[in-house]
């Protein structure tokens, strides 16, 4: 399973770079503010920066949500970098624009999908990865591992190549769950993916051997 990271976050971008373990990075327009990037230009800088960080896929998102205005975002984004990913909304003309950048050879996310058949549509049209979004279902109190198993299913039916990206994912459980059910990605925050290191049998053994060691060659 390939681990990217959810966030605009240098500092925390190069802490996940810096262990190896990290395939890609996804952002949305949330995260960009959080980090308070803002106006085209520093936004389109900020993409650039990130790939030059990471070896891997890079999200960026387009703002229009009309099929022009996307396809005019999204190929001036994936123009700016080749690791750059078109992220498109789940909406008509996000399925539309996918299609159309599908046909051009350019990589898409198609994002805030909440169910098997935009899914479904989202594999239809060509896109490279699909985002559900399992934590946000969680909230509402709807099994959102669920929607993964069931994509998986409906994927695997078919032989669509669109890579399951589970997006929302808030913790290690997500995680490990995720690995479970076969999603081809997981994007979540920092902590999701350092919570993994962490047993606490891990550091009771860790001091054992050294105490041993320092007493073996006092
Ligand atoms: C996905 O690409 C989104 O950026 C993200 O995973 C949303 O996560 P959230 O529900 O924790 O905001």
């Amino acid at each position: 399973m390939k681990f990217f990271i959810d966030t605009a976050n240098i500092d925390q971008i190069k802490e996940a770079e810096s262990l190896g373990i990290l395939d890609g990075v996804t952002t949305n327009p949330s995260l960009m503010a959080k980090e308070g990037i803002t106006g085209a230009d520093n936004i389109l800088q900020h993409y650039v920066d990130i790939c030059n960080i990471v070896d891997g896929d890079v999200s960026a998102e387009v703002i229009a949500t009309d099929f022009e205005g996307m396809v005019r975002e999204g190929t001036a984004l994936a123009a700016l970098h080749p690791q750059i990913v078109v992220k498109l909304p789940m909406i008509a003309d996000g399925i539309k624009a996918c299609k159309y950048f599908a046909d051009k050879g350019i990589k898409t996310n198609v994002t805030l999908v909440f169910s098997a058949g935009q899914a479904l549509l989202a594999a239809k049209a060509g896109a490279t990865y699909v985002s559900p979004f399992l934590g946000r279902l969680d909230d509402v109190s709807t099994d959102g591992l669920n929607l993964i198993a069931e994509i998986r299913q409906i994927y695997d039916n078919y032989d669509f190549e669109t890579q399951i990206l589970a997006a929302s994912v808030r913790h290690t459980m997500h995680v490990i769950d995720c690995a479970k059910l076969g999603s081809d990605v997981m994007t979540g925050p920092l902590s999701s993916i350092k919570g993994l290191l962490n047993h606490p049998l891990t550091d009771i053994g860790l001091a054992k051997f050294l105490a041993d060691y320092e007493k073996g060659n006092a």
